[in-house]
């Protein structure tokens, strides 16, 4: 359908209107677009990260360094992009990373990326400026993730679990890099805040706050508070991956918060090797931080995630045209996904292996 559409705007000409640039462009269209749109304050919160932007960079050129690995004389004619994420089958393992939007980025966030035409996982911010129940009753038939904390106060943590749980989330994803929030440089300088985006801790107060006392003891105790599998949202090295497999993760995204918390760990995709090599054969591995092309879906693939995760481009999407552009930015990433297989011989997902890096 893509491809048609494609093909039709070229021959037609309407390549430079609105509508065919996000059908037919890369996705740095999208994001040169979006950003036009935005001023510096907005555009350095959504971009950057924290202090010197390295492990932002790092993200990025760990995926421009690796190189893959071709094999022809495969039969590709028949492709099946389709994954299994926690039991649920996806149309391709491109799901969608939680992100705190302010308002002024884009007014309806939230509920236009749960629109979610493409037929994916979305992983729900808990600094949303909607409430996670509001989230669900209106887009009942989206596969949902709730992104949450551990608070200072347990029970807040406790409380917000179980709503999600109660709305019909499927999954609890805790963040666990964020137990103070880096030093993002430009948002002081800008005078920016994210303040309007605390919705769901309303009824809460102060003990809202992130805590910065928690433990694997945390996430073994949240664990047994719900029937949701949970999922941890951060980890970087074996040993803690380890850990939270021993404390009871069902499984683990290998994230630096897309270079927004501690300027220097390590790029995601390089962390990616160790922990598959630690808990792999335990549990479901997943990866986000600087995915931008089909390209680099099928290296984290190759390297032993089951899926990737997205924050930036699909906040680009929503800035650019709304759901639309959520469905494009998730359609182009599929289109090369599908590509790059048909190329290097991999008609499946499971047919991606560490031999194509
Ligand atoms: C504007 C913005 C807001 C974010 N808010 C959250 C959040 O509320 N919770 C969270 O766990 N991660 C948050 N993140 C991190 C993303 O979930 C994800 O880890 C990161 O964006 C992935 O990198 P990428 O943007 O290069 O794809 C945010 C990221 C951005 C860009």
């Amino acid at each position: 359908m893509l491809r048609h559409l494609m093909t039709a705007m070229f021959t037609t000409k309407l390549l430079f209107t609105p509508t065919a640039i996000i059908m037919s462009a890369l996705l740095r269209d999208i994001e040169t677009a979006a950003n036009e749109k935005l001023d510096q304050p907005l555009r350095d919160y959504l971009n950057r990260g924290a202090m010197d932007d390295l492990t932002l960079r790092a993200n990025r050129e760990a995926f421009s360094r690796l190189r893959i690995r071709p094999r022809y004389m495969v039969d590709v004619s028949h492709r099946d992009l389709t994954v299994q994420v926690l039991g649920h089958t996806i149309r391709a393992p491109i799901c969608v990373s939680p992100f705190g939007l302010n308002t002024a980025v884009h007014s309806n966030a939230e509920l236009d990326t749960a629109k979610d035409q493409f037929g994916t996982i979305m992983a729900v911010s808990s600094g949303s400026r909607v409430t996670l129940e509001d989230i669900a009753g209106a887009e009942p038939s989206l596969h949902k993730w709730m992104q949450l904390f551990i608070y200072r106060d347990r029970e807040v943590t406790r409380d917000l679990a179980l709503r999600a749980q109660a709305s019909g989330y499927k999954a609890l994803l805790l963040t666990v890099d964020m137990p103070v929030l880096g030093l993002r440089y430009h948002n002081q300088k800008n005078n920016f805040t994210n303040a309007d985006n605390r919705v769901n801790y309303e009824p809460y107060g102060a003990g809202a706050r992130v805590a910065d006392n928690a433990t694997w003891a945390d996430v073994a105790w949240l664990k047994a508070q719900v029937d949701i599998p949970l999922v941890i949202k951060g980890i970087l090295t074996a040993e803690d991956a380890r850990l939270a497999v021993d404390s009871g993760a069902d499984a683990i995204l290998v994230s630096n918060h897309g270079g927004r918390q501690l300027d220097s760990a390590p790029a995601t995709l390089e962390a990616l090797p160790e922990i598959v090599a630690e808990v792999g054969r335990e549990c479901e591995v997943y990866l986000d931080g600087g995915v931008r092309s089909g390209a680099d879906v099928f290296k984290a693939l190759a390297l032993g995630a089951r899926a990737v995760f997205v924050g930036r481009p699909v906040c680009w999407g929503l800035v650019h045209s709304g759901s639309e552009g959520v469905k494009s930015v998730l359609e182009i990433l599929y289109t090369e996904l599908d590509n790059i297989m048909t190329i290097t011989g991999c008609p499946t997902v499971a047919s991606i292996t560490p031999s194509h890096n």
